[in-house]
């Protein structure tokens, strides 16, 4: 039996918004080659006015994400508009843009800022993201590290006969650098080739790695939105998370909503089910009578997600329209 109290989060205290399906990368794993729409739902207006309502509710931070959220021009002014009602904003890039964007992100009140960073060999890079250029993104490193965010993360997706032999670089770059690092199990989201049962990486395999060559990993509890499983790495003064959404699923609690480009609240990676609130973005008042159900919504949907076998994710978008 779950834990009631545990599967009944209090609040939703999570936003993560897609603010476009474009991006400038084709990571295997996230997409099937779909273009992307270039109608933006989303608004900056629209956006502040669907955080604000829903921290009346609770919500403490917000998390940008995309496609690649710095494709959109107007990037930097749903980071101003989200923290100035008082919100938590972060921001989740594949960091080709952000040499030109670290500042401003910075200046408009971004706290925290994740870059996706799945190898630190140039031509893996480029195999795994579907042509990236590995320079600009360790370029874009160093402007948000000049920027100076509160907090500042490497996400890594753990894939099979890849990552192995990427975990010293990566490890050793972000201790150099004074990052946190985490790593991502694959989670099978959309219907991609990509998945296939020989990719998965359990993150045991990344921790039993990590061990042998620097030493104990100590445990330091949960962080992030409480996804990760963070550790500290004394030989290299590192911090080390991992994230395991397939070998151990962290649904009971979960505290967490997405709005996708297309203005679809999604209550879960693993179920399909979505509410489209565009009606309602051009009201507060229209919100704030919606928040209610969403909420509602969310519960049954953590109720549902603890019953699903850990492999089950949803087929009917794939990551690159829901964020991540
Ligand atoms: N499994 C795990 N992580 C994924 N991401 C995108 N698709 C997947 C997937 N199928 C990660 C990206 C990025 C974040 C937005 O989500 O690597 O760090």
């Amino acid at each position: 039996m779950s834990n009631l109290t545990q599967t009944f989060p209090a609040a939703v205290r999570y936003l993560r918004i897609s603010l476009t399906d474009r991006c400038n990368l084709s990571c295997l794993y996230c997409r099937a080659g779909e273009s992307g729409s270039a109608a933006e739902v989303l608004t900056p207006e629209r956006v502040e006015r669907f955080a604000g309502v829903l921290k009346e509710f609770g919500l403490r931070t917000v998390r940008l994400t995309g496609g690649e959220p710095l494709l959109r021009p107007d990037a930097v002014e749903f980071v101003r508009r989200i923290a100035r009602r008082g919100l938590e904003v972060a921001l989740t890039t594949n960091g080709l843009l952000l040499e030109k964007y670290a500042a401003a992100l910075k200046e408009a009140g971004l706290r925290r800022l994740n870059v996706s960073l799945d190898a630190l060999d140039p031509e893996k890079y480029a195999e795994i993201s579907g042509g990236g250029d590995l320079r600009k993104v360790l370029k874009g490193i160093d402007a948000a590290l000049r920027a100076g965010f509160e907090e500042l993360k490497l996400n890594a997706v753990a894939v099979k006969n890849f990552t192995e032999a990427e975990v010293d670089r990566l490890l050793e770059y972000a201790a150099v650098k004074g990052l946190h690092l985490r790593f991502v199990e694959l989670m099978p989201v959309g219907r991609l080739p990509f998945f296939t049962e020989d990719r998965f990486l359990p993150l045991d395999r990344i921790k039993e790695l990590i061990e042998k060559k620097y030493g104990r990993l100590e445990p330091l509890g949960r962080g992030g939105s409480g996804a990760s499983e963070d550790h500290f790495l004394p030989s290299l003064g590192v911090k080390v998370g991992f994230i395991r959404g397939v070998s151990k699923p962290f649904c009971a609690g979960c505290a967490k909503l997405r709005l996708t480009a297309d203005g679809r609240v999604r209550f879960c990676l693993r179920t399909d089910r979505e509410f489209d609130v565009t009606p309602y973005l051009d009201s507060e008042e229209e919100l704030r009578k919606i928040i209610p159900l969403l909420l509602e919504k969310k519960r049954l949907s953590n109720l549902l997600a603890e019953r699903l076998e850990p492999t089950r994710f949803s087929e009917s978008r794939t990551m690159i329209s829901i964020g991540g």
